[in-house]
């Protein structure tokens, strides 16, 4: 049986959550109240959506439907702008070894991800072509902790569930890879992450023994 992999990306690949705090930081300031690192936490690995609505019931603001759209897309375009000059140099440590290693081995790769704006983050840092699948914001209909992302991952891949290894940084990211029945591999704080099969600080943590264990 052969494994699949599924990588997450804000957190894991490149370290797009300082931008999306930004932004979050930006609107909550016009709106008349602060947004801080610790409520980013909760930000982590949930739809831009279901962000806004946590930000004003942070900041108590009531929204009306078009006041809500518009914020949205205020957001997005902040954040838009703040990934514009994003390149190579951005990825995260041995990140690039991990996937090489995989690659040379013809383990299939998907990225599960719950951001609308992953295909244009991987381009720009040029690791797109690594990815045998892409699953984002764009075609699920469930955000994770629903492990509906990672199971289309697997489905796509060919790979069955059990077979595969997720990487995540996210609480509701574990949750979602262990409700898929998925190896899920924390990468950043064990506090945070304990509900995962394993964690790492990042992917130096990571051997390369460590990785050939998982495709046995
Ligand atoms: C996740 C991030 O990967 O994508 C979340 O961890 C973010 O913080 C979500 O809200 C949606 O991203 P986007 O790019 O579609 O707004
Ligand atoms: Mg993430």
């Amino acid at each position: 049986q052969k494994t699949g992999f599924i990588f997450d990306l804000d957190g894991v690949i490149v370290d797009t959550a300082k931008y999306h705090y930004l932004a979050w930081k930006k609107l909550a300031n016009e709106l008349g109240f602060e947004f801080t690192h610790e409520q980013n936490e909760l930000f982590k690995g949930v739809s831009r959506k279901r962000c806004l609505e946590i930000l004003l019931d942070i900041g108590q603001v009531e929204a009306t439907q078009e006041q809500f759209d518009r914020w949205m897309i205020e957001k997005n375009e902040d954040y838009l702008a703040y990934i514009e000059k994003m390149d190579a140099s951005e990825i995260l440590p041995d990140v690039p070894k991990v996937l090489q290693f995989l690659k040379e081995r013809n383990v299939p790769i998907a990225l599960g991800s719950a951001s609308k704006n992953a295909r244009p983050i991987l381009e720009k840092v040029q690791l797109l072509s690594y990815f045998d699948v892409l699953v984002d914001g764009n075609s699920v209909t469930k955000a994770k902790p629903d492990p509906e992302v990672f199971l289309i991952g697997a489905d796509k891949l060919g790979v069955a569930p059990e077979h595969c290894v997720v990487f995540e940084d996210a609480v509701a990211g574990i949750a979602a890879a262990n409700h898929a029945n998925m190896l899920s591999i924390g990468i950043g704080n064990a506090d945070v992450l304990s509900e995962a099969k394993f964690i790492f600080k990042d992917f130096t943590e990571i051997s390369l023994e460590f990785l050939e264990g998982l495709l046995s």
